[in-house]
């Protein structure tokens, strides 16, 4: 097999994450810390960091345990994450608070997050310090996001530059940091990292605009979350900036309605002004703009190749 297609790294990946779980006792706290381990996961995060390492000239073998810390702590924000927008799936199944209880649900996420940083520590020290400011750095941008999500709620939220930056820190840093780390762990120097770490960012930016596509417009049997969820929640998307700023009375009318109610209606009124082909034409723009990052790694044309192909299939899936 090829060391450098994502189909090895992946098996690779889920050979050492299977052989290091969690924990199992007690019960209560490790089988819904475990749950959506189990239930697949694109795995996009921990094979970037495999590739970026390889790609800068290292065994990917070593970061191993960072590509799973890198996992855990997104299982750890997934987790949370349903809990703060209410879902009641993930992973085609019932969300871990669903199923166990937001007490639980918490305290799972704490010990997935205690488990992200045992596993990072076991990276090369050479690199240690580095990798740790990275992953640190992440964290809290990624609350930071995840508080700008939550804020947006209440219409705090009023412009696209507003979204950007929230979309950018929920999502864009946690895919840069995946790749930041593995270029350390490759050997890189922390400029060639931060130029892995940027084209995460954009990419990430690009993958957030087709989750939010997704959740208007994709097929809950291959997603395997609810859809409608945004609105439901009433989240301010780029869909509903725009909507607000090409009909202000049906947005505002969309807004007041009750939730099922407001779901159908913003489906059908997003579809009307075809903000649903808007939202993907932007989705392309920042995966272009993400793709002439790639010039900054140092990598040529064919070393970068399946990172390129990668990205693309990443913003056309349907899952
Ligand atoms: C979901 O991430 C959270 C977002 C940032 C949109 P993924 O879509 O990568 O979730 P899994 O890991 O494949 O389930
Ligand atoms: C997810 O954003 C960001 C994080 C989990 C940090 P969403 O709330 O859109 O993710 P999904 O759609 O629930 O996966
Ligand atoms: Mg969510
Ligand atoms: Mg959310
Ligand atoms: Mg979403």
């Amino acid at each position: 097999m090829n060391e450098f297609s994502f189909d090895f790294f992946r098996a690779e990946f889920e050979r050492y994450r299977v052989d290091h779980p969690v924990g199992t006792a007690p019960k209560g706290l490790y089988d819904p810390a475990m749950h959506l381990f189990g239930l697949g996961g694109k795995r996009q995060r921990p094979v970037l960091t495999l590739a970026a390492c390889a790609l800068c000239g290292g065994d990917y073998r070593k970061a191993l345990p960072a590509a799973l810390a890198i996992e855990t702590f997104h299982t750890f924000s997934l987790v949370h994450d349903d809990i703060m927008d209410a879902a009641p799936l993930r992973r085609g199944q019932p969300t871990v608070h669903a199923q166990w209880g937001i007490a639980s649900a918490i305290l799972s996420g704490d010990a997935l997050l205690v488990e992200a940083y045992r596993l990072l520590a076991l990276s090369p020290e050479s690199v240690l310090k580095p990798v740790l400011d990275s992953f640190n750095q992440m964290g809290r941008r990624l609350c930071e996001g995840q508080q700008l999500d939550m804020d947006s709620e209440a219409d705090a939220i009023d412009a696209e530059k507003a979204y950007f930056d929230m979309i950018e820190a929920k999502t864009g840093v946690l895919i840069g940091c995946a790749l930041e780390i593995g270029a350390l762990i490759g050997g890189a120097s922390p400029e060639r990292a931060s130029a892995f770490k940027a084209f995460g960012i954009e990419l990430g930016i690009a993958f957030q605009l087709m989750d939010d596509w997704l959740d208007c417009f994709g097929s809950q049997d291959l997603i395997g979350k609810e859809i409608g969820g945004d609105l439901r929640e009433g989240k301010r998307t780029w869909l509903m900036i725009q909507l607000e700023a090409l009909s202000p009375e049906s947005y505002h009318a969309l807004i007041r309605l009750e939730s099922a109610e407001r779901v159908e209606k913003g489906l059908e009124l997003l579809r009307a002004y075809h903000l649903d082909s808007g939202l993907r034409l932007l989705a392309e723009d920042w995966l272009k703009l993400a793709l002439n990052r790639l010039d900054q790694t140092g990598l040529d044309a064919l070393q970068s190749a399946p990172l390129r192909e990668f990205a693309l299939q990443l913003v056309h899936r349907s899952r």
